[in-house]
């Protein structure tokens, strides 16, 4: 390890304190506050100690800023325990979570909030992005959160109006878009900018996979611990899967386009990911996003095995067209026959990271959350045309009365979602489903 990079702070210094000092410099840049309070340690928590989690404070604790991770939290101790010991591995050194800075359950957010730290990682399933949002912002605290940042129309009003509040206190915003950051993304999206491939035409967008993990009910666990360990599966929870991974793909025809589609149709369902495990969720959908100027952005994303797999934006303009791969080599080729290649280069987890710290200690303000809030919102505007069959209207969907969170968070509470008596829960029917 660089020497330079080593902890600095000494363990004599009691975090309170520096709560204390942290709260009263609430205002100036990290850079002044943490030079303020005697340091140049940026104190860190992490809240979702999941495998994105574990990754992410990783990724936040090799920047070339002095980061501690001093405080985690997660809805479950087993996922605490395995993200802290997998981050001490891999960064001898820089860990410092003693027991009274592990948290659990529900609402042990607030503490690793409170426990003395200038950012924290939301990295937690995004339905519970709004409220953990908030309270860091209410803290006056840095955030970098994941993709996506709500699940429904409320929940992104939420996190649009804490990031305004975010902005006037001079808060850091990052969110989890990795792609932004990645060199192949930026230089094509630039040159398309710049008019390369003339004005664009259509989009193709594809998050087509095998899925991902489930985890199976135990008879020990009451509905809410079951749901919110099998998140992926519950809309509420984590959005379906064209909320929670295509996201990244609908982030960039957003990038591209300079903003959000004015409407959305669709279809989808599930084909082949059916039975008690799967929640609610469906295996496929395709939608149509139409944005202001007329242009349609055709988007599939499938969680199905042995089918054909792409994670991939492409654009065609009057000149040329545009073959982004998620995480490979991408292709800028123009009509008369001139290409240009990128390789992926350096992944954007890491770089995102080194971004938003090289712009904190700079005090420079960055805020990611208005253009993360409304990739978020575009997910969620394809899923309510595929779960209802309707044609949806960017501004009546994000007018959207319909909250998909329980009524209360507690571990005995009831999720909204409720299995029949056969085990298996309701999914969205198209023409039935009311979806906005
Ligand atoms: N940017 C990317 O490339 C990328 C990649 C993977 C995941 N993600 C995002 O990261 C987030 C987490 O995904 P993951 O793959 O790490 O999932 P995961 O299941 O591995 O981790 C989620 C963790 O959150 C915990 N958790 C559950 N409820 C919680 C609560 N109320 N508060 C705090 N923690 C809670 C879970 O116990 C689990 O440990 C998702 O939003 C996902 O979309 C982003």
């Amino acid at each position: 390890m660089n020497e330079s990079r080593k902890p600095s702070v000494s363990r004599s210094t009691p975090l309170e304190s520096s709560a204390a000092v942290g709260s009263a410099l609430a205002g100036l840049s990290l850079a002044r506050r943490v030079h303020a309070a005697g340091s140049d340690v940026v104190k860190i928590a992490l809240i979702g100690c999941g495998g994105r989690g574990t990754g992410a404070a990783v990724n936040a604790l090799s920047t070339k800023a002095n980061v501690r991770l001093v405080a985690m939290h997660d809805a479950f101790r087993d996922r605490l325990d395995n993200s802290l010991r997998a981050i001490a591995k891999q960064c001898p050194g820089r860990v410092d979570v003693p027991e009274e800075r592990r948290f659990t359950g529900l609402d042990g957010y607030q503490k690793a909030i409170e426990a003395g730290v200038d950012m924290v990682l939301l990295c937690g399933p995004p339905g519970f992005r709004p409220a953990q949002f908030e309270a860091a912002v209410k803290a006056g605290k840095h955030v970098f959160m994941e993709k996506p940042v709500a699940t429904d129309a409320p929940g992104i009003r939420r996190v649009q109006a804490a990031n305004a509040e975010a902005k006037r206190k001079g808060l850091a915003v990052a969110v989890g878009h990795h792609l932004r950051h990645e060199v192949k993304h930026k230089e094509i999206v630039r040159r398309i900018h710049e008019g390369a491939i003339g004005p664009i035409q259509f989009l193709r967008i594809y998050f087509n996979s095998s899925g991902v993990w489930v985890y199976q009910r135990r008879p020990d666990e009451t509905e809410m611990q079951y749901q919110v360990r099998n998140w992926y599966y519950f809309t509420w929870l984590g959005g379906d899967h064209i909320v929670e991974q295509h996201v990244h793909d609908i982030d960039v025809a957003n990038w591209i386009m300079r903003g959000h589609p004015v409407s959305a149709n669709g279809m989808g369902g599930r084909q082949v990911r059916i039975g008690k495990p799967y929640g609610e969720i469906f295996d496929h959908h395709a939608v149509e996003f139409e944005y202001a100027d007329g242009t349609r952005c055709f988007s599939v994303c499938r969680h199905i095995p042995g089918c054909w797999e792409s994670f991939s934006e492409h654009a065609r303009g009057t000149k040329g067209e545009a073959n982004i791969e998620g995480h490979g080599r991408s292709v800028l080729r123009l009509d008369g026959g001139q290409t240009m290649t990128w390789d992926r280069g350096p992944d954007g987890h890491q770089l995102e990271m080194d971004d938003l710290f090289a712009a904190l200690m700079a005090g420079q303000p960055y805020n990611e959350a208005d253009w993360g809030a409304e990739a978020s919102m575009t997910a969620i505007l394809g899923r309510m045309a595929t779960y209802s069959g309707q044609t949806v209207r960017w501004d009546d969907a994000i007018q959207s009365p319909l909250d998909l969170a329980p009524e209360t968070l507690a571990w005995n509470a009831k999720p909204k979602p409720a299995p029949g008596p056969d085990g298996l829960y309701p999914c969205a029917i198209p023409g039935v489903t009311k979806a906005w």
